[in-house]
């Protein structure tokens, strides 16, 4: 799959954003090895602490679905769901990629005109995982 079409599905999970508190919308669409995609949106708490971004919910939907091999994700989001610019993965989700991927783990990340690619080793280095325990 190309990252184009990894980006639009990202684009089309923000609309199952539940972000009531914040406003701001977030798609992800994480590609599997084996070609599935998983769409994961935020989901926002009163409590705010248990909110979850989009990148986790689409991670833990794969690894319900005994999933552990993935290629990349798409990230998208934005203010009201409208896309101004680039929205990275907080560290959290960072941390949760680390879990399941390797360095070449590719993240996409689109400002709604174009993309950027990193890898997982760009956007977390010197990470603590797995292998460390
Ligand atoms: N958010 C994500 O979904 N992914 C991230 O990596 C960063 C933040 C969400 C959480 C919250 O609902 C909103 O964006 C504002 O922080």
């Amino acid at each position: 799959m190309t990252p184009e079409a990894l980006i639009e599905l990202a684009k089309e999970a923000m609309g199952h954003a539940y972000a009531p508190y914040s406003g701001c919308k977030v798609g992800a669409a994480l590609l599997c090895a084996d070609g599935t995609v998983y769409q994961g949106c935020n989901i926002e708490n009163a409590a705010y602490g248990p909110t979850n971004c989009a990148e986790r919910t689409a991670f833990f939907k794969a690894v319900y679905d005994g999933h552990r091999d993935f290629t990349a994700i798409a990230i998208c989001g934005g203010k009201d769901g409208v896309i101004e610019g680039y929205f990275p993965p907080c560290g959290v989700c960072r941390q949760v990629m680390r879990e399941f991927c390797g360095d070449d783990f590719a993240v996409y990340l689109t400002d709604g005109q174009g993309y950027k690619i990193y890898t997982l080793a760009q956007l977390l280095p010197h990470s603590f995982g797995p292998d460390h325990i």
